[in-house]
């Protein structure tokens, strides 16, 4: 079967570049990307240079496609009715009530996206599990299609994403692996066949990988706790650094030059942020505990909880230089989004670092390119938990967004995000607490100068 009509379910970060890519290189298939908020529509169809996304290429593809064979729209219900196949790419956060509250996936989206397209389907369809999502989820799925509409068949796959924000044209130019699991039926291998055939356009038939359905759910879990794993160990070691006078970026080189570990994703950090390290971490942690797999729980636990204590200490080692008390600094926060070339500040470590020292009296203002004044008031007003009075708080901070400001006007500076454009500013007589290592490569430090 030949695809001609995709419909995907989630215009984010994920369904946004995704579809993008599918329609640059796959002209002759329609898309319609679709979503249940009005404004983000509304975004996606507006000036090319405020896309709800900021990723480096997206918007110049997005020019190319969109209105030619790429379309938003807040019309779900014809959307899936003339589909073939169905992305969904919904969001997946952690359960905030309920059973497994503050670990397991809340599947309510993927839920109701299921419903719907049980509700609007008219023919035989093809889902393809775009979110991340637990394993054994297209079960839950299938049930309710089978449940809501018996008079249609629906194939389930399971096509995990593995882009990373920041980098995510180039990394769906240039997959890794793209990973595709579906049933071992006719059904299921003519579903596969389809899928693979749309990815086959532009990524060599070597990197295109079929499993069972259960393996390509779990492996996406497995692929972000190894990664998210490797900075919580070396993140642990740069704490013992700081007490032996070793190096951690001598001893991140050192051993990522074994070509066995590798040199990737050794970079130490003040912790990982953004919105799915944590949760997908967290989500496999309740699943070993589901299945009785206790330790292999504590194991994976462990990762999140070095990165929680690293945020801590990283934002308690600003406030125990100044015994405690920050009421006559002036502190800048440099960098609010979660890492470098990206608009997304969900779980970022600045949010939490910037409370912390708030709470310790500090006098704060908040800058970074890309995150817009709004989202970083929200991000306060949202996850700030030990300081309640929102009003008093947005007077006493200035949150500064993309505007210029003085480096001269503060004292000290604290830079949580790699943005290139830190390495340009003159630190002359300011204390920098560096929560990224960036400016270790910079000579001249003619200022009082904190790594990691
Ligand atoms: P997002 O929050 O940016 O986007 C999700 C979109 O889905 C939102 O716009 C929301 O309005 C919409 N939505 C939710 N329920 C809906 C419904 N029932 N009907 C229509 N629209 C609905 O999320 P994201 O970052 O794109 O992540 C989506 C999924 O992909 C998650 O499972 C995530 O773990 C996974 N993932 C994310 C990344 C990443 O880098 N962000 C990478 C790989 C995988
Ligand atoms: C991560 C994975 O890298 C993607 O493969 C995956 O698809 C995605 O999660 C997902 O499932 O959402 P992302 O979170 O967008 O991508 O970005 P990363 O580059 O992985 O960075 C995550 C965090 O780790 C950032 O805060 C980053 O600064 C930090 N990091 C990364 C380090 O502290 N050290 C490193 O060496 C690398």
């Amino acid at each position: 079967m030949r695809i001609k009509n995709i419909c995907c379910i989630g215009a984010g970060y994920v369904g946004g570049p995704t579809m993008s890519v599918i329609a640059f290189k796959c002209p002759e298939i329609k898309i319609t990307v679709v979503d249940s908020s009005p404004e983000k529509i509304k975004a996606w169809n507006g000036p090319i240079d405020k896309l709800p996304v900021y990723e480096p290429g997206l918007s110049e593809i997005v020019k190319k496609v969109r209105g030619r064979n790429l379309f938003f729209s807040n019309n779900i219900k014809d959307s899936i009715q003339q589909a073939q196949m169905i992305f969904v790419a919904v969001n997946t956060p952690t359960r905030t009530s309920g059973k497994g509250a503050g670990m397991a996936a809340d599947l309510k989206n993927v839920e109701s996206c299921a419903l719907d397209i049980a509700k609007y389907s008219n023919n035989n369809k093809i889902i393809v599990e775009k979110s991340t999502l637990p394993v054994r989820t297209a079960e839950k799925i299938k049930e309710i299609l089978i449940k809501e509409n018996s008079h249609v068949h629906f194939e389930i796959l399971s096509n995990p994403e593995f882009l990373a924000e920041g980098t995510a044209i180039q990394d769906l130019f240039k997959s890794d692996r793209i990973l595709i699991g579906g049933d071992p039926t006719p059904k299921g291998r003519k579903a596969i066949k389809a899928l693979v055939e749309i990815y086959t356009r532009w990524v060599p038939k070597g990197k295109i990988l079929t499993t069972n359905i259960w393996s390509s759910e779990l492996s996406k879990l497995a692929s972000n706790a190894m990664l998210a794993q490797r900075i919580s160990s070396i993140n642990s070691l740069s704490s013992l650094c700081q007490k032996t006078g070793a190096k951690i970026n001598e001893l991140s080189k050192a051993i990522g030059l074994d070509h066995r570990i590798g040199p990737h994703f050794l970079e130490p950090s003040v912790g990982f942020g953004g919105s799915c390290f944590k949760k997908d971490i967290l989500n496999l942690v309740y699943l070993c505990q589901y299945y009785g797999l206790y330790e292999v729980a504590e194991y994976w636990n462990q990762v999140v909880l070095i990165n929680d204590h690293k945020i801590k200490d990283f934002a308690s080692r600003i406030v125990n230089k100044f015994s405690n008390d920050l009421s006559k600094i002036e502190i800048i926060i440099l960098g609010w989004a979660f890492k470098a070339n990206t608009n997304d500040s969900r779980e970022s470590p600045s949010i939490y670092v910037a409370e912390q020292l708030y709470l310790a009296n500090a006098s704060l203002s908040i800058y970074d390119p890309l995150v817009e004044k709004d989202k970083v008031i929200n991000d306060i007003k949202t996850y700030w938990k030990k300081s309640k009075n929102f009003k008093k708080i947005v007077t006493d901070i200035s949150v500064l967004g993309n505007q210029k400001f003085d480096i001269k006007s503060y004292d000290v500076c604290v830079i949580l995000t790699e943005w290139d454009e830190f390495k340009e500013i003159d630190f002359k007589g300011k204390v920098v607490f560096d929560g990224r290592n960036l400016l270790l490569k910079v000579p001249n430090k003619n200022y009082e100068y904190y790594s990691l």
